[in-house]
This record gives C-alpha cells, structure tokens and sequence, in this order.
C-alpha cells in the first residue's frame, strides 16, 4: 500500500536563537535575511514545492515579526500598483500565504525541538507530516522535501534528510546507525543524538528535514528529557527503528545544505547565494576576487 500523501508541514521557529545575539534580541533568526528573502521563506517555497498545502507554524513570544510577513501588506501593495511596479508586485505577492493554509500554534517554553513539533501535535491529527528546520538552508535543483516526498512513496515509515560529516562534527548532529545502505536511501537501525566523535555509529548525519508518522508525536509524549535537558526529536524517531517501529530512513539528498543557525554558515550562504543570483553575480563575484586578490598579496 502506498503511504498516504505528505500535506501538512510543521515549522518549529520559537527557539531563542541564542547564537545571533544581540540581533535576536528583537528580531527572530528566522526572519533575518539571506541576501533579500528570509530564512523562512527559503524553507516555505521548498515545501510548497514538495506539494505541501498546510503550514503549522510553531512560535513563541516575540516572533510577531513572523506572523506579519506572511500577511497581506495592503499599503505596500497600493504603492507599488500606482508606480506600476509589477515586477516587485510579484515579489510580494509570492509571500502571501492563502486564508486559512497558514496556522500558529505557541511553545510557552524553549523546552527543544521535540517538545515544539510536539506543541503542533492537534493540528496535525494522525496523518505523516514534514517537519522543516528554517535554519538550515538547502540549495537544490529539486526541492530537498520534494526528493525526499518522492523516497518515502518507496519507504514509508518516517524518513530523515542526511549527509556526511567528518568524525570531529558529529557531536553537532544526530547520527544514524545504519542497517542497510541502499545508495540514496539507508534503512536505520537508530539514531545518537551528539555523539562525540569514537562514538558515533556512522558518518552520516540528520539535518533539519523530517517526514514523520504520527506515532512519533505519540513517542514525544512518552519521551524523557533526552542529551541537553531538551526534548529531544531525535530520541521519539529513533523509537521507530526498533522491532515493531514504522521504520526509519535516512535519505542521501542532493544540494548543498547550510546551517544559517550559525554565524558562519550564515556567512557561507550569504556569498553562495549572493554569487547564484543572475542580477548580483558579476558585481559580487568580482568583489570576491578583489579581496582574495588583496588577501594573498598581504600574505
Ligand atoms: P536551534 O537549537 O538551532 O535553535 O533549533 P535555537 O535554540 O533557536 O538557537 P540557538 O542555539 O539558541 O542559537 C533548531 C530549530 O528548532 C526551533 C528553533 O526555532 C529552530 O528553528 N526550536 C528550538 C523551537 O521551536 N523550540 C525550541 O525549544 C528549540
């Protein structure tokens, strides 16, 4: 039987975002701009490619910067008609959210990943659902949640997006322990949260992109606090690798992927993205070169 299909996604965006302080003081991380669209935007244009049709937002206090974007702007909009400004019209336009496909749900506590998806558990009902982390950005010819929603028709179970990392990294990711390894797809047999480097089962590495059954929000509930005093998400999957468990894949993708939750990968999907686009490449580029140019001269 094929699994049901994927429509619903869950963004879990009420973490602190300790690590942008003090900008994060006042405006939420994922709302901070990767050269002229937010974080999140990034990760609600994959899933729309993807086929998903319902977003489940999950926020905190101060993340009303959020809610707005993804309303109408009537003002900004009359303005832009008047100048005959079609082109940015459409910019804006394909910010705008349908009436009722866009939902909030509100963590009272930064009590971790699991615990936000968990917050998200009765909008979501008992069918598969994506979870999307916007701090992780993927550069992609297809979509990542779009390759991945074709994998799970194979698989079903609850998959996970993965990638390699060397050994002295894998105490910033969970870690899958593989069964069988099937080329872009791996059967899991568990997954480690923040292993240190003797310990991690494999290379291979979970990154901020899930479809999940919904037995896992049931394993949420049971969870105890897991590594960190968090909740954490990957413990609930994990149960799901045992015997009598839905099954747990990890799936290869293809694309670059870049951790915006640090400053550094910020800066690094700053200037990628920056070089990618048609209408900065050539200006930006040659700056690039400029500076490498100046560096290596002052060595
Ligand atoms: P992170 O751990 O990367 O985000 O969580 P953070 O806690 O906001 O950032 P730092 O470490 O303090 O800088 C990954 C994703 O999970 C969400 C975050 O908003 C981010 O999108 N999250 C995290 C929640 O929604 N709730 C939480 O309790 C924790």
């Amino acid at each position: 039987m094929k699994p049901q299909k994927v429509t619903k996604a869950v963004f879990p965006v009420a973490g602190l975002g300790t690590r942008f302080l003090p900008a994060t003081k006042s405006v939420p991380k994922e709302i901070m701009t990767l050269v002229d669209r937010p974080l999140i935007q990034y990760a609600i244009d994959e899933a729309r490619a993807a086929g998903i049709t319902e977003f489940i937002f999950v926020t905190s206090r101060g993340k009303s910067a959020l809610e707005d974007y993804f309303d109408r702007a009537p003002e900004l909009e009359s303005e832009l008609n008047r100048k005959g400004k079609t082109e940015l019209l459409k910019v804006l336009e394909d910010t705008n959210m349908d009436s009722g496909a866009i939902a909030y749900v509100r963590q009272n506590r930064p009590l971790g990943l699991g615990h936000a998806v968990w917050c998200a558990r009765r909008l979501i009902g008992d069918e598969p659902f994506a979870v999307l982390l916007p701090d992780d950005v993927i550069a992609a010819e297809q979509s990542c949640l779009a390759q991945m929603v074709e994998a799970y028709q194979e698989t079903g179970g609850n998959m996970v997006a993965a990638m390699e990392v060397p050994p002295e990294k894998a105490s910033s990711y969970g870690m899958l322990d593989i069964a069988e390894d099937r080329g872009s797809i791996v059967r899991a047999k568990g997954m480690v949260e923040k292993p240190k480097a003797e310990d991690a089962p494999s290379n291979l590495a979970v990154i901020g992109r899930y479809i999940l059954d919904p037995k896992v929000l049931h394993n949420l509930h049971e969870t105890k606090l897991g590594t960190g005093g968090e909740i954490q998400l990957t413990d609930a999957i994990a149960e799901e690798a045992g015997w009598g468990g839905t099954g747990v894949y990890g799936y290869r993708f293809r694309g670059m992927r870049y951790d915006c939750g640090s400053k550094a990968g910020f800066l690094q999907a700053t200037v990628a993205f920056g070089m990618s686009r048609p209408d900065l490449r050539d200006e930006f580029t040659a700056y690039l070169n400029d500076m490498m140019a100046q560096l290596k001269a002052a060595e």
